[in-house]
């Protein structure tokens, strides 16, 4: 089982945004933990970052990966081509945001991938990303049965 992270736009500048909603890590000290994470489940990982949505929508429609945790930035508040995209894509698919996307300013409570994705979490950190694959792990294996 291959998990593939889509980590999107702006947040190659994590360790330089704000410590209050993202914490001091960078993204490569992210993608280590979340990697761990993922090997410790048996999983193989995958890691894409792109301040691009087309190139987000390119990697999502590959289709060479067994689950998909995006955090796709501000782009999750308002792109509906990279809703599309996960729309049409048949794998467990599991939103993650670092920072509380509901305390924050309005614009960010807008979820567009709210309809295509099998679950969302926020507001935890790394953890948000560990409970989003322990959900695809659960997914997977139930819909191997
Ligand atoms: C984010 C939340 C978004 O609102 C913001 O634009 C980001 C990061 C998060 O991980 O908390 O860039 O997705």
């Amino acid at each position: 089982m291959k998990i593939l992270v889509i980590n999107g736009v702006n947040l190659g500048s994590l360790g330089k945004r704000s410590v209050e909603h993202y914490g001091v890590m960078t993204l490569e000290q992210l993608n280590s933990m979340v990697r761990a994470y993922i090997i410790a489940k048996g999983a193989k990982a995958e890691f894409f970052h792109s301040n691009y949505e087309g190139a987000i929508v390119d990697r999502i429609e590959k289709v060479d990966y067994d689950g998909l945790v995006i955090n796709a930035g501000a782009y999750s508040h308002y792109s509906y081509a990279i809703a599309d995209a996960l729309e049409s894509v048949d794998v467990p698919k599991v939103e993650a945001h670092l920072s509380d996307i509901m305390a924050r300013e309005a614009f960010r409570r807008k979820r567009i991938f709210e309809n295509v994705v099998d679950g969302a979490f926020w507001g935890e950190k790394e953890k948000s990303y560990y409970k989003a694959i322990d959900a695809i792990c659960v997914l997977y294996t139930e819909n191997k049965k």
